[in-house]
């Protein structure tokens, strides 16, 4: 068997692993880190790795989950993971997604419409029992809501306070929480927690013109609290 030599940047020996170990956590480091420069080249006698080196970012790469009922959600959910291209690695519709599926992500952001009386989608509704099978802790998760400001006015977004609340209460910190309220025009909400919107509120059916510019002021929020830079 073939050893593979691990050397940084620099051509500091590192030491030796079985290949098949070091392709393995090479695969997942690089998927979820790009920390490693390059598998380089197949000398005669070993596979060298090239390890960059860079101290770890403190950047995690992380999954969106979004519910909806009519579909105008998937659009915003789109938007944002095109935002946060280098930090959302996949969108995920609740209603074909499991408790293991939050698993491996310290990063998450969660989305829904909201519906009935200031209520969460029907596919979270389904979903919400695996919440409590979902440990929270040491994740950052950020919120995402739809609402409709004038015709449910008197309850816009409050389906974000349900998961707001429940991510807490699994010891999750939620992230990009202190959204201003300022440009909204409504009565009530729940989704307010000390004068600022707990995530990301979007109004597709009033106004879809501001939707870009408030995902990308949140996007920005998302940047801050996970402390990475664009
Ligand atoms: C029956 C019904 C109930 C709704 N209830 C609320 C509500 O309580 N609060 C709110 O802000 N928006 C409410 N909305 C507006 C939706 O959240 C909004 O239209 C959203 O963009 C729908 O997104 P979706 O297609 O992804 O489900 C309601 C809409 C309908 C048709």
């Amino acid at each position: 068997m073939k050893w593979c030599k691990v050397v940084t940047q620099s051509n500091q020996q590192l030491g030796w692993a079985e290949p098949a170990r070091l392709l393995a956590f090479a695969y997942i480091d690089f998927l979820l880190v790009k920390r490693l420069r390059a598998v380089a080249t197949h000398s005669q006698f070993d596979i060298f790795f090239i390890y960059q080196e860079e101290t770890k970012e403190n950047k995690s790469v992380g999954k969106l989950f979004y519910g909806t009922q009519t579909g105008t959600t998937v659009a915003v959910a789109e938007s944002i993971q095109k935002q946060l291209a280098d930090l959302v690695s996949e969108i995920k519709p609740i209603d074909r997604s499991s408790a293991a599926d939050f698993a491996d992500n310290d990063f998450l952001v969660l989305g829904s419409s909201t519906w009935g009386d200031g209520e969460l989608t029907d596919d979270w509704v389904d979903f919400w029992p695996q919440m409590d099978n979902i440990n929270f802790s040491g994740k950052k998760v950020a919120l995402f809501a739809l609402g409709d400001q004038v015709g449910y006015g008197y309850n816009f977004v409050s389906s974000m306070k349900i998961m707001y609340d429940k991510v807490l209460e699994r010891g999750g910190t939620i992230i990009a929480n202190q959204i201003t309220r300022d440009g909204f025009d409504f009565e009530h909400t729940e989704a307010i927690v000390d004068g600022y919107f707990v995530g990301l509120v979007i109004d597709e059916v009033n106004e879809p013109h501001l939707t870009e510019d408030r995902i990308a002021a949140w996007a920005q929020e998302v940047r801050n609290g996970l402390m990475v830079t664009a």
